[in-house]
C-alpha cells in the first residue's frame, strides 16, 4: 500500500492547486461548454485521470435551466444509481463512468449542468471533492438562407441605395457572412453591416458592387449558402471611345486618303448601352448626327475637321464627349505612318538641337563676361553688346526650330479635295 499512498499525495495537490485557480483539475475533465443539436442525442463527457482507481466514488449530476431551480438528476456510485424519476428516460448515465447523455436534446434542456463527485483512494481516509460545471447550448440547424433584395429593380449608380437582406426559416443564433463573386464583403465607406450581418446595405451603389451576392448563414452546429443573387448597378458611359477601321489614328487624329469613306463608331462602357451623337465642330452651323456610327465621305470635307463624339446614358442621365480631328491627306498610308514617324523625330530632334544650342549659348555667355570684367581688356559695353548678341542668336535658333516643329504640323495639311462643308 505504500507506493499507492506515496502516489496519492502529489494527485490530492495537484487537484487543491487546480480548485484554487479555477483551471481544471487533474482528476476529472469535462468540457466548459458543449453546443448540442435540438432533436438528438448529447453527450456530456467525463474523463478521469486516476493513476489509482479510488476505492469509492460517488457523483450527483444537477440542472438548472434558464429560469429553473436547480434539480437533481442523478446520483450515482461506482455500480449503483438513482434516477430523479421526472428524468427517468431524458438523460442516462453508467457508471462508474460519470459522462451524462442527454436522449433528446430540446430547448428545455439549456442551462448549467454540474457535476459533484467525491472519491476515496485507498489508504486515504478523507474524501476529495470535484465540482465541475457545463453549459449546454441546444441548437436549431440552419436552413438554407433567402436573400432579399430592395429595390427589387433597377439601381442607377450614384442615386439609388441598395439593400440586401439575408434570412433563414429556421436556425438558432444565426450569424451571416456575405460573399460578392466568391470574395468576402466587409463593412465599407458605402457598406454597412447590421449586428449579426443579416443585412448589408449599400449607399449609394456604383459600378464596383456590380456583381453575384451570396449569404452564408451559419451557427454553432452548421452553415449553409444561399443562392447566389446577381445585382445589376446601371452606370456609365465610361472610357469613351471613337474608333475607325479606315485610316491612321494618332492621338485625337485621323488622317485618311481624300475619296476614301470613313466609317467612325463609338464605345463607351456603359449599362445600358449609351447613344451616340456626332457634332461636327468647324463648320459654324455645327451639324448634330445621331447614332453610334457615322460616316462622312472624306472628298466632301474641309481638309481639316473637328468633331466631338458625346455618349449618353438614358438611365444614369450622365454623359461624356470626346474630340478628335479628321485629316484629309492625299498619301499613302504606308507614307503617312513614315511622314508621322519622320514628324515626330524631327520635333525631337529640333528639341534636343534647341537645348543644346541654349546651353552652349549660355555657357559661351559667361565666358565672355568673365573676360569682359577682366581690367586689361575694355569695359562693361562691350560685354553687354556680347551678351545682347547671343541674346540675338540664341532667338534666331528658336524661330528656326519652331519652324521646323510647325513644318512637322504641316503634315496634316497636304490638302484634300473640294472644300465643300458639311
Ligand atoms: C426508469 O423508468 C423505467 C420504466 O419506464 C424503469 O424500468 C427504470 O427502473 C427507471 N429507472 C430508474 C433509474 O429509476
Ligand atoms: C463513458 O461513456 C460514454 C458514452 O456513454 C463513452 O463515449 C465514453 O467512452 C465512456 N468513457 C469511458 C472511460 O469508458
Ligand atoms: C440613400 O441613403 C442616403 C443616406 O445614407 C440618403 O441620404 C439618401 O436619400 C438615400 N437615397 C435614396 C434614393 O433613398
Ligand atoms: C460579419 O462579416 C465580417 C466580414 O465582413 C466577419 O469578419 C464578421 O465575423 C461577421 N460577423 C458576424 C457576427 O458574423
Ligand atoms: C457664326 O455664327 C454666328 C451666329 O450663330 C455669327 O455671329 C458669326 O458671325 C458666325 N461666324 C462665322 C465665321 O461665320
Ligand atoms: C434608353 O436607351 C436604350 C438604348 O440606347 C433604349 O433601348 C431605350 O429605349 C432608351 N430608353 C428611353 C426611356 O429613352
Amino acid at each position: 500500500m505504500e507506493p499507492a499512498r506515496s502516489a496519492f499525495v502529489p494527485l490530492l495537490l495537484c487537484s487543491v492547486v487546480s480548485a484554487v485557480s479555477g483551471v481544471r483539475s487533474a482528476l476529472v475533465s469535462i468540457p466548459s461548454v458543449v453546443h448540442g443539436t435540438c432533436g438528438e442525442r448529447l453527450l456530456l463527457p467525463v474523463e478521469y485521470h486516476f493513476d489509482v482507481w479510488p476505492k469509492d466514488l460517488q457523483g450527483t449530476w444537477y440542472f438548472q435551466g434558464d429560469s429553473s431551480d436547480m434539480v437533481m438528476l442523478v446520483t450515482f456510485s461506482s455500480h449503483t444509481l438513482i434516477m430523479n424519476m421526472v428524468y427517468n428516460g431524458s438523460v442516462s448515465i453508467h457508471p462508474p463512468n460519470a459522462s451524462l447523455l442527454i436522449n433528446r436534446l430540446d430547448e428545455t434542456a439549456e442551462g448549467w449542468y454540474r457535476l459533484d463527485l467525491n472519491f476515496r483512494f485507498p489508504g486515504v481516509d478523507s474524501p476529495v471533492l470535484e465540482k465541475k460545471v457545463v453549459h449546454v447550448f441546444a441548437h436549431v440547424p440552419v436552413s438554407v438562407p433567402v436573400i432579399e433584395m430592395s429595390p427589387g429593380s433597377e439601381v442607377v449608380e450614384d442615386k439609388d441605395n441598395v439593400t440586401l437582406r439575408c434570412s433563414v426559416k429556421t436556425g438558432s443564433r444565426a450569424q451571416y457572412l456575405w460573399l460578392k463573386d466568391g470574395v468576402v464583403v466587409g463593412a465599407g465607406e458605402r457598406r454597412t453591416l447590421s449586428r449579426d450581418n443579416g443585412t448589408l446595405a449599400i449607399s449609394p451603389a456604383t459600378k464596383e458592387d456590380i456583381g453575384e451576392y451570396v449569404c452564408v448563414a451559419r451557427n454553432f452546429i452548421g452553415r449553409e449558402r444561399s443562392r447566389p443573387l446577381p445585382l445589376r448597378v446601371f452606370y456609365g458611359p465610361y472610357n469613351l471611345e471613337v474608333s475607325s477601321q479606315q485610316g491612321l489614328k494618332t492621338g485625337e487624329v485621323f488622317m485618311v486618303d481624300p475619296g476614301e469613306p470613313v466609317l467612325f463608331e463609338c464605345w463607351a462602357d456603359s449599362d445600358p448601352p449609351n447613344s451616340c451623337v456626332w457634332i461636327s465642330k468647324s463648320s459654324n452651323s455645327s451639324r448634330v448626327i445621331t447614332g453610334s456610327r457615322f460616316e462622312v465621305m472624306s472628298n466632301r470635307l474641309a481638309h481639316k475637321e473637328d468633331f466631338v463624339c458625346r455618349a449618353f446614358n438614358n438611365v444614369t442621365q450622365k454623359q461624356d464627349e470626346t474630340q478628335f480631328t479628321l485629316v484629309v491627306a492625299s498619301l499613302g498610308t504606308g507614307k503617312k505612318q513614315e511622314f508621322l514617324q519622320a514628324g515626330s523625330s524631327v520635333s525631337h530632334l529640333a528639341a534636343i538641337t534647341v537645348s543644346s544650342l541654349v546651353i552652349i549659348g549660355c555657357m559661351l555667355l559667361v565666358i565672355f563676361r568673365k573676360r569682359s570684367c577682366c581690367p586689361h581688356r575694355g569695359g562693361r559695353l562691350p560685354g553687354r553688346r556680347l551678351e545682347r548678341e547671343c541674346r540675338d542668336e540664341f532667338a534666331g535658333w528658336k524661330n528656326g526650330s519652331g519652324s521646323r516643329i510647325s513644318g512637322g504640323s504641316r503634315l496634316f495639311g497636304v490638302v484634300g479635295a473640294e472644300n465643300i462643308e458639311i
